[in-house]
């Protein structure tokens, strides 16, 4: 793969740099409310710009329906990624139309302009090859090199991500780089023991990772929606909860094989739970009751992971030397259900592990609970991404900065 780097040392001043980043970042109205993403793209973006590169930063935000859609539009991500600059940046109102042409051809060099979301144009997520690569050439008129540092979209064959770095030069930004890099020693040479903790709402998102994850990890740690259908799978009735009927098999099939392996697997032994789901919003009091995990009543569910589990999952990760954690281990935007995903959080602190966070929603709850991002060994910004690299899955964005 060839490094930003490289492309620095060739000289970039006056080139038209597109630059694919992942700018798709939590907003709530016109406030973003989790900036991680657009920082992790600064290093890149800033050494183009002081090499005196025009950058042109693209990205997609949520899922549109391949047609412009106000809620996802990118302007207030561009702004803040101007505050951080510390310059201002210049935002087209579309991706290839007269916008994004005057936008760009209006930088001087060492300036940035960012393009409205790729996805509000069909081209960009299309299963047409001819579709995808006709969006693809229109973008590559806008530019003269490619950059790929949207590391968290890189598991997706989309034209920014997969086809125009075909019609461009193209090198991996600093964030690709140290994400693979990082991701690597997951996957080779591990210290040991490694200890994985994975979490969030649903097993089939994780099936994958879990079946690769056997053959490489010395724990696994359930916890968060994922947990109960592998609670019913050993004979459990989980109430309310969330279940996946249809998983329960490969759950089974998972168990079974962990303990062939010797890879130890930990499900929750006592979770909190409620007849009613918290309101995030006013975040009232949700006043949950305390069970045993092969105790849930009929008509509740569980929403975190108890106190005893908290304590059992501190003990396993205290003397991993490499942790992988992905997903939360409940609903923790409600102050009363936090908990356990504090304990996971904090235990990776006081670990002397390599401790990697991976994915959108681990990252967004280690800083809103208030973590110092530092004392994690690396925080990724790939969700998706990074579980589909632990499953040694060739990854489209990836390959095509390696062609
Ligand atoms: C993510 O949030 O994981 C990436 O930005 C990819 O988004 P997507 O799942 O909508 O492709």
């Amino acid at each position: 793969m060839k490094t930003i780097d490289e492309l620095l040392r060739q000289g970039v001043e006056g080139k038209r740099v597109f630059v694919r980043a992942d700018l798709n970042v939590p907003q709530d109205g016109t406030t973003i409310t989790d900036d991680g993403r657009i920082r992790a793209v600064l290093p890149t973006v800033k050494a183009l710009a002081e090499a005196g590169a025009k950058v042109v930063v693209a990205s997609h935000l949520g899922r549109p329906k391949g047609a412009p859609d106000p809620a996802f539009t990118l302007r207030f991500a561009a702004s803040r990624l101007g505050e951080l600059l510390g310059s201002p940046v210049a935002f087209a109102g579309d991706t290839i139309g007269s916008e994004a042409h005057s936008a760009v051809a209006g930088l001087e060099n060492g300036q940035v302009a960012v393009l409205e979301n790729l996805r509000f144009n069909a081209g960009e997520t299309s299963k047409d090859d001819a579709e995808r690569a006709e969006f693809a050439a229109r973008l590559a008129a806008l530019a003269d090199v490619y950059v790929g540092d949207g590391f968290g979209a890189v598991h997706r064959g989309h034209a920014s991500v997969y086809d125009l770095p075909r019609l461009l030069p193209a090198y991996a930004g600093y964030l690709i780089a140290t994400e693979v890099g990082v991701l690597r020693k997951l996957t080779d040479d591990v210290r040991r023991p490694y200890v994985v903790v994975l979490g969030g709402a649903k097993v089939s998102d994780k099936l994958g990772v879990i079946d690769h994850l056997l053959e490489k990890a010395d724990r696994i740690l359930i916890g968060g929606g994922m947990a109960y259908t592998f609670l019913k799978a050993k004979g459990h009735e989980v109430g309310i909860s969330l279940l996946q009927e249809d998983q329960v098999p490969a759950c089974l099939e998972y168990l079974a094989r962990a303990e062939k392996k010797g890879v130890e697997f930990v499900l929750p032994v006592d979770v909190l739970v409620s007849s009613e789901f918290p309101d995030l919003k006013t975040k009232a009091p949700a006043h949950p009751t305390l069970v045993a995990s092969d105790a849930i009543p009929a008509d509740q569910e569980g929403l975190d992971i108890g106190p005893e589990t908290r304590k059992l999952y501190a003990s396993k990760l205290a003397d991993a030397a490499t942790v992988f954690w992905n997903g939360p281990m409940g609903v923790f935007e409600h102050p009363d259900y936090a908990e356990g995903t504090k304990a996971v959080a904090q235990a990776l602190v006081d670990s002397p592990a390599f401790t990697v966070v991976g994915g959108g929603d681990s990252a967004a709850a280690v800083r809103t609970l208030g973590f110092d991002e530092e004392a994690f060994g690396h925080i990724s910004t790939g969700g998706g991404a990074s579980l589909e690299y632990l499953e040694g899955k060739t990854l489209p964005g990836l390959a095509a900065l390696e062609d």
